[in-house]
């Protein structure tokens, strides 16, 4: 007698995430719009926003996502502004925080420790030049012909976690900072679900400031 051997997935791969952002949200837009069209294996479980006007809510609205509002004048102190993040992000069971255009350093040690390597944030420049919230200005007042996109895990310092994925733009064409920025934009939103995707097929091991990538 044959036996037929027929192998189910035991476990659900997708990756179930939270996004940070504090204004437009177009990177917010871009994962969830690939998510849509089966580009990028996750699940957004939640917005968590540290501004009530970010134009981010209503993409979330429009996408039947979640929203957390989570403001700096509700806490005494940027610690307890983060456990209550923690707090958002076990809630509603995200396995990793994604920062997209989110303008606050995460400071909370709790948060930090319990979502080591699982919180990534998305840069507008090769780091580690041009960190920062100017990073495309700057780039282009510097006068670099190559500048690009950085998404790196995020630790206590700014900008400064490994680096997990990088990509080069040409901005020697651009005739100023916004055409910079549009140029890099556009990039940030395909690496970005990409980079999301990656972590429903596998996970980085970080040695030093190396990470390495991992498939499952
Ligand atoms: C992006 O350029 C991102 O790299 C930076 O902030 C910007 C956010 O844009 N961290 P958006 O809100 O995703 O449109």
């Amino acid at each position: 007698m044959r036996i037929k051997i027929v192998c189910h997935p035991l476990y659900d791969m997708t990756v179930q995430i939270a996004v940070l952002a504090s204004g437009r949200g177009s990177n917010f837009k871009a994962i969830a719009d690939a998510i849509a069209a089966g580009r990028c294996d996750a699940r957004i479980k939640v917005l968590i926003t540290n501004n009530s006007a970010a134009p981010a809510i209503q993409i979330a609205q429009s996408a039947k996502i979640p929203v957390e509002i989570v403001e700096r004048k509700n806490f005494k102190t940027r610690d307890e502004m983060d456990d209550a993040i923690l707090a958002i992000l076990r809630r509603h069971g995200a396995e990793l925080a994604v920062l997209a255009g989110y303008m606050l350093l995460l400071k909370g040690k709790p948060l930090l420790e319990a979502y080591r390597n699982r919180i990534i944030n998305i840069h507008p420049a090769l780091l580690p030049s041009f960190p920062g919230a100017t990073a495309q200005k700057d780039a282009f007042d510097y006068g670099v012909k190559v500048s690009g996109v950085t998404i790196h895990l995020v630790d206590e310092t700014l900008d400064g976690g490994a680096i997990i994925y990088q990509e080069t733009v040409d901005i020697s064409d651009c005739r100023s900072a916004e055409e910079v920025a549009a140029k890099i934009l556009k990039a940030e939103h395909s690496a970005y679900a990409k980079v999301v995707d990656s972590f429903s097929k596998g996970h980085y091991i970080v040695e030093g400031r190396r990470a390495t990538y991992v498939k499952d």
